[in-house]
């Protein structure tokens, strides 16, 4: 197979988990006899420095004529202590959403034994876990309009906006992955409240009606956030709009242990789009001790639902289930049994991974 990626290391820690995604792509390409075409992209508070725009338009051109896309980590400190900032690196991201119609971000949290007690939550209760959030991507109140400041500045106004059709899409995706998993959805909403989440609702609903065999539970955010903490291992989807989906995300992150340990996948009309969900981590950067567990199970993400490369996507999720086995760490996922010398930096992780995947066979 040949397949053309585009590469957006991005911001932060952005590079350094990118390169290890990158040299993996290379290991898997060969092992598997692929030929995998990568080309370098500028985003976010980098791209900011050398053009003036979060998203350049040959980076932007650069993902739509490629097949997939794997981005790094997008943001910088130096703006968001400058709230008044015009041009800031999160609308690179943003824009590059939209401009690809990647209204689906797929989030999967997966609980790995080894790691359990390095989670502040106990052990027995997140044995198992192995949920999947479907976040809507490019609508709600990230997007709707207007989007203003009135009265000398002193009254703002966002919009949450949906169209029917807009949840539809989403949710659909949401129930044909229940239907390849346990068979449960959860939708996620404030329809005690807000317009928009009585539209979700209904519009929940009713795609319901078409998929006899998938359980359905509606549930209020705030009550969401808590029975994450009390009960992980009762989800399976989990479906939600935009800005609900983003805070869950974060807050289920928490269960994994580590944020370093997740990757995402966003996907709708077209080109698809890999990263992990911790974001740039300013502190770390250039320090060779971020986790590319997050950018490596992206790709593994990327060659199952972009290429339709199961085997090769297992063959990655194997590699990283080993590594851990064996007792392997970054700083992040460090427990009270790793010894010294098996904690690892964001290089040597990275290359430990790809040489087990080389000595692997399928
Ligand atoms: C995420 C991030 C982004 C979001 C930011 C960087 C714009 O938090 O991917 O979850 O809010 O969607
Ligand atoms: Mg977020």
């Amino acid at each position: 197979m040949k397949k053309t990626i585009a590469i957006l290391p991005g911001d932060g820690v952005g590079p350094e988990v990118v390169e290890q995604g990158v040299n993996l792509l290379e290991v898997v390409g060969k092992k598997f006899g692929h030929e995998f075409l990568l080309e370098e992209g500028s985003i976010g508070a980098s791209a900011i420095d050398k053009t003036g725009n979060p998203l350049p338009e040959d980076t932007l051109d650069l993902c739509k004529s490629s097949d997939a896309v794997l981005f790094g980590a997008i943001g910088d400190p130096k703006y968001d202590n400058d709230p008044e900032a015009k041009v800031r690196p999160e609308q690179g991201l943003l824009r590059l959403r939209k401009e690809l119609g990647l209204y689906a971000n797929i989030r999967p949290i997966k609980v790995y034994p080894e790691l359990a007690d390095i989670s502040p939550l106990k052990r027995e209760r997140i044995e198992g876990v192995d949920l999947v959030v479907v976040r809507e991507l490019i609508g709600g109140i990230y997007f709707g309009e207007p989007r203003v400041r009135k009265d000398k500045g002193l009254t703002a106004i966002d919009t949450s906006l949906y169209t029917k059709e807009q949840i539809e899409r989403v949710v659909k995706v949401a129930f044909e992955m229940a239907s390849k998993r346990r068979g449960k959805v959860t939708s996620v909403d404030k329809a005690n409240v807000l317009e928009t989440s009585r539209l979700w609702r209904e519009t929940v609903s009713q795609i319901a009606n078409s998929y006899k065999q998938i359980a359905i539970e509606h549930m209020f955010v705030d009550n969401a956030a808590m029975q994450i903490i009390k009960r992980p291992s009762e989800f399976d989807v989990i479906v939600t709009e935009n800005m609900f989906g983003d805070i869950l995300t974060d807050e289920a992150s928490v269960i994994a242990g580590s944020i370093g340990m997740l990757p995402s996948a966003s996907i709708g009309l077209g080109v698809g789009l890999y990263e992990p969900i911790h974001g740039s981590y300013p502190k770390a950067a250039g320090k060779n001790i971020a986790n590319p567990i997050g950018t490596i199970l992206s790709v593994a993400m990327m060659m199952r639902i972009s290429f339709g490369l199961e085997k090769e996507a297992k063959s990655i999720e194997g590699a990283v289930e080993k590594v851990i086995q064996e007792g392997w760490r970054t700083r992040d996922i460090v427990t009270k049994e790793t010894k010294k010398d098996k904690i690892l930096g964001t290089k040597e992780m990275g290359e430990k991974i790809a040489t087990v995947q080389i000595r692997r066979i399928g």
